[in-house]
């Protein structure tokens, strides 16, 4: 009998369970090799972490690091660690690493020292702003991946320019768009729009995590000055991300937002109970790499109040915009003009069927 080939599917944060279901689907439909799912520990909470495993129907971890929170070196230096343990005891053969996140560097780091093969979902993204604590992770990990799998075509050029070999790289597409075809007919069936007392386009879905954004006071409480008064005009619904949370708590904001009539603050939402709001919604406000993605997608207009992206397609081809300062009024008046027309984005690959290129690939290189 012919062994398996052994592959770890590494997940450490919301955006990663997100990207690892339609992957691990297709990699279980193979009969060549066996999966382990690797859950480093980095988010926790029910609603960053096991509400995504129920929505995907996605079994328990095989091996969960419970790394949690700490410093950028702390967290990359204990998943570091505890994935190398892992790799040694029961080694794979790959490992398989999603979007910008420490594990991402961690476990790419650790694997790639023992021999173990690396291959990068989502490679080649990248923003030009070190400041970001992702694009160090983007940068190091492509430089070290065996194979790197990017998402549209100027991902590809950006490895080609900092002199990664084209051998190493191949374009598959974007596995979030998998995700949300494989999810579409319940996102669509479900009634979080409703039961939140929400008027189908006729509000705007808000969310904030960027440490730029949400961990210098002055800059949070610019930005919720401006989310009172847009609110005024546009019902905002505004899942707020765990960091956030702390930040306009420690910052006496919360309560400021939470008085607002036309703000509703509620906690992170699952996969499907987000997509419906985000669906729904007439734009969105965002620092979110994934949201740019999906409205593209959708055809939704989205400010993201960021001054680079590492997603530039969504610019060029899709609804998305960088959005600075006061110009955010005019923004979002500008949205809620063209909202209703929702022009139809063809990207190239971003049709549903990434993760089975991945699974291609990955059995030609095995
Ligand atoms: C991380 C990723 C970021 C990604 C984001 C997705 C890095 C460097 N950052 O940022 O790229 O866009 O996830 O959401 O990997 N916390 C909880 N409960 C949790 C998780 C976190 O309370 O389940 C709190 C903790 O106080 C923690 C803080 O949130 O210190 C930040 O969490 P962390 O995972 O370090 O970074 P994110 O901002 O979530
Ligand atoms: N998301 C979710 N619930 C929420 C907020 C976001 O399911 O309350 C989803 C959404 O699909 C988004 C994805 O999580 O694209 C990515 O998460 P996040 O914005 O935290 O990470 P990033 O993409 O910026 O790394």
């Amino acid at each position: 009998m012919v062994a398996k080939l052994g592959i770890d599917l590494v997940a450490a944060a919301r955006p990663n369970f997100i990207k690892m279901a339609p992957l691990f689907n297709a990699l279980s439909r193979e009969s060549w090799c066996s999966t382990r799912l690797i859950h480093t520990g980095q988010h926790y909470d029910d609603n960053m972490s096991a509400a995504f495993f129920a929505d995907f129907m996605l079994p328990e971890p095989d091996v969960h690091l419970g790394i949690g929170s700490g410093t950028h070196a702390e967290q990359t230096g204990r998943t570091l660690m505890a994935y190398e343990s892992v790799c040694l005891e029961h080694r794979p053969d790959w490992v398989i690493v999603v979007g910008d996140v420490n594990a991402t560097l961690a476990c790419s780091l650790a694997a790639t020292k023992i021999g173990v093969r690396v291959g990068h979902v989502e490679a080649g993204l990248r923003s030009g702003d070190r400041s970001m604590p992702e694009e160090i992770n983007r940068i190091l990990t492509d430089a070290v991946a065996d194979l790197l799998w990017t998402p549209s075509a100027d991902a590809n050029e950006n490895l080609r320019l900092e002199g990664i070999p084209g051998e190493r790289v191949e374009f598959v597409g974007n596995v979030m768009i998998d995700t949300f075809e494989l999810m579409r007919s319940r996102i669509e069936a479900d009634r979080t729009c409703d039961e939140l007392g929400l008027a189908a386009g006729n509000y705007a879905v808000v969310t904030l995590h960027r440490p730029s954004n949400v961990d210098d006071p002055a800059t949070l409480a610019t930005l919720v000055d401006r989310l009172i008064r847009i609110s005024a005009d546009l019902p905002l619904v505004f899942p707020v991300h765990p960091r956030t949370r702390s930040r306009l708590v420690e910052n006496g904001l919360w309560r400021r937002l939470d008085a607002c009539a036309g703000i509703s603050l509620i906690e992170p939402q699952g996969y499907v109970r987000f997509m419906n709001l985000l669906l729904r919604a007439a734009l969105a406000i965002t620092d979110s790499g994934g949201m740019q993605e999906e409205t593209t997608y959708l055809g939704i207009p989205c400010l993201t109040l960021r001054d680079t992206t590492e997603r530039p397609i969504t610019l060029s081809e899709g609804t998305n915009r960088l959005v600075c300062g006061e110009e955010l009024f005019d923004a979002v008046r500008g949205a809620m003009r063209m909202s209703g027309d929702r022009p139809r984005v063809s990207l190239p690959l971003w049709d549903g069927h990434a993760a089975e290129r991945i699974v291609d690939s990955l059995k030609r290189h095995a």
